[in-house]
């Protein structure tokens, strides 16, 4: 059951979700619980700001990442937690995954005392680099500031997977607008799921939305990291929205992180 939630999770996440779903039954037919770029368009790291970062495993692609100052990263926890710091690294200044941009290694890692696998409460986490990330194309984004309300637009961008039916990352940089929800239509979407944590918010947008392999990544609001993509059910699909994490939520815990 550990991967039940990680949907919106490390790529090789996936395959257990679906054996999961295919016992426990799908909510509808053809759908998969999985983390999440459907729709959106292609784009580049430096129209996007530049803070756009990609976690391996074994050099291998698996989340998302943003980068909040030249040593740290914010991504998902459940992006972390379970993972050896030995043999991941963090890449910067690419638009495609094929490119060799800037990679660090990562020193350490925090995950918050209050998440958990089985619920994703909390899926935050902040990695901290062997060394300070800079070069092309590399910019850092600034924790989020700002009040949000249902109805505003936020940004993902990511290399996560392109349609629900696909399993392989995409190679170019893509981003997608997503439309914030009330968290009571949200908590309505998953009632015969799972509660939603307090940390969360939602959002969606009719055919598109962040998909697996997005998980970690930022979600931007007047230019300031407001969210982490976390989870949901199947990409783009209408009942079931976007869960992020808030940063407003996380900041006391991101912040501390940094000074250890
Ligand atoms: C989450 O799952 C991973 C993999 O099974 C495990 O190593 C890790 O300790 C778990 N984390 C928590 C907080 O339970």
């Amino acid at each position: 059951m550990r991967c039940f939630l990680c949907f919106r999770a490390p790529l090789h996440c996936i395959l257990l979700l679906v054996l999961q779903l295919l016992l426990l039954g799908t909510p509808s037919a053809g759908q998969k619980v999985q983390p999440r770029i459907v729709g959106g368009t292609t784009t580049t790291q430096s129209a996007v700001g530049g803070y756009v970062l990609n976690l391996r495993y074994d050099g291998s692609f698996y989340c998302g990442g943003s980068l909040v100052t030249s040593m740290y990263v914010v991504t998902a926890a459940h992006c972390l937690s379970g993972y050896k710091p030995g043999r991941m690294t963090v890449q910067g200044g690419v638009s495609k995954l094929t490119q060799s941009g800037v990679v660090r290694g990562v020193a350490k890692y925090f995950i918050p005392a209050s998440y958990r696998n089985s619920t994703l409460n909390m899926d935050v986490g902040v990695i901290r680099l062997q060394s300070a990330m800079t070069g092309n194309n590399i910019r850092t984004i600034s924790l989020c500031r700002v009040q949000w309300r249902s109805g505003d637009y936020m940004r993902v961008s990511g290399w996560g997977i392109t349609r629900t039916k696909n399993t392989s990352p995409s190679t170019q940089l893509r981003t997608v607008q997503i439309k914030l929800i009330r968290k009571n239509v949200c908590q309505a979407a998953y009632r015969y799921r799972d509660t939603l944590s307090g940390s969360t918010f939602c959002a969606r947008s009719a055919g598109k939305d962040s998909c697996s392999g997005d998980s970690g990544g930022g979600v931007i609001f007047k230019k300031q990291l407001c969210g982490v993509v976390s989870w949901g059910l199947g990409c783009a699909n209408a009942k079931y929205p976007g869960v992020y994490t808030s940063i407003h939520r996380a900041r006391s815990f991101i912040t501390s992180s940094m000074k250890k």
